[in-house]
């Protein structure tokens, strides 16, 4: 599970440009669905079951990333942000272009060292020297460039979100011998500009009810407050967040499923921010949704840090939850 994950994360795909990670992600699920298939805006749907409830379980491809904007005639790459990027994760980061083009970040002097630059200061030196002999063309994206690194139980990598909802979504349909649902396993696009795939597959597949898998926000570092989330005390069961508040009945059969299966999980309210599943719950005429959440530490930064021991039990949860009937 380690080695896959290290190859989800160590893959570049910011948002709209997600081809990259989903043909790794298909070459891992076809032997494992019944169905497989890719709608228009590039989400990766795959189907396991027929008949009994439809179920649709999210998870996002895409990552945070930059997109250039403008080349200076020095041959400084400008940039605008694809997706929730802050100024002061970008100091001195490195990044990498979806041609494979590396590059680094700075910024234009600050009026005080300690300011935080503002994006529009910001640039990417790609080792040009002019307009002319610069590699990248306005309009190409880029995110962050930063190995995958095992400390034992805490993994950390870039885009763990959600590259971490991806593997629990795949070691899940392998683990689902058999299922009395039709389970849709959707790999999503553009989430991180607004959980735009959820919303258009969601509406093709038409689901009865549904979950996100994504990461959430943790409270177990110096100085943070007000969150429950801590690394390693399980899986959360999202209550509501900045976008959503989660179907009571999906809370209920949730920690039900977890609480019957003795998995460890945490309740999790949100403050800001949401997921896919709110981009599920408000299609057609509405659809009951919950969320699993991976709590991850410095999330939106090149080191996002999960417990291996929370992602087992998500995966164990998730297969729990859908090889069996529902029971709300
Ligand atoms: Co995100
Ligand atoms: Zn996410």
């Amino acid at each position: 599970m380690k080695s896959l994950l290290q190859k989800l994360t160590e893959t570049f795909a910011p948002s709209g440009y997600e081809a990259a990670i989903r043909e790794v992600i298909r070459a891992e699920i076809e032997p494992l669905a019944d169905e497989i298939r890719v709608d228009a805006l590039g989400n990766l749907i795959a189907r396991k079951g027929k008949g009994g409830k439809r179920i649709m379980v999210a998870a996002h491809m895409d990552e945070i990333g930059l997109i250039a904007s403008h080349i200076d005639e020095n041959g400084f790459v400008r940039f605008t942000t694809i997706g929730g990027v802050y100024p002061q994760m970008l100091m001195g980061a490195r990044v990498r272009f979806y041609s494979g083009v590396p590059g680094i970040v700075y910024t234009e002097p600050l009026d005080k060292p300690t300011d935080t630059p503002a994006i529009e200061k910001m640039f990417i030196d790609v080792g040009a020297t002019s307009r002319a002999d610069c590699p990248v063309k306005v309009g190409e994206v880029a995110a962050f460039e930063r190995p995958f690194l095992d400390l034992g139980d805490r993994l950390v990598a870039k885009s763990m979100d959600d590259r971490i909802g991806c593997l629990v979504a795949i070691e899940a349909l392998r683990a689902l011998k058999d299922t009395p649902n039709e389970v849709y396993f959707v790999f999503t696009t553009q989430e991180e500009v607004g959980t735009r795939g959820a919303e258009t597959s969601a509406f093709g597949i038409d689901p009865d009810l549904g979950f996100s898998l994504d990461v959430t926000s943790w409270g177990d570092t110096p100085g943070r407050k007000h969150f429950e989330m801590a690394l390693g005390k399980g899986p959360a069961i999202k209550i509501k967040d900045g976008g959503m508040l989660s179907d009571p009945r999906i809370i209920r059969w949730m920690v039900n499923t977890a609480e019957a299966q003795g998995i460890p999980y945490q309740r999790e309210v949100l403050l800001g921010g949401t997921t896919d599943a709110r981009a599920m719950q408000l299609v057609r005429a509405g659809v009951p949704v919950g969320c699993i959440s991976i709590p991850c530490r410095y999330v939106h930064s090149p080191s996002e840090m999960v417990d291996y021991n929370d992602v087992q039990n998500a995966v164990k949860l998730t297969t729990a939850l859908l090889a069996n009937p529902v029971e709300w």
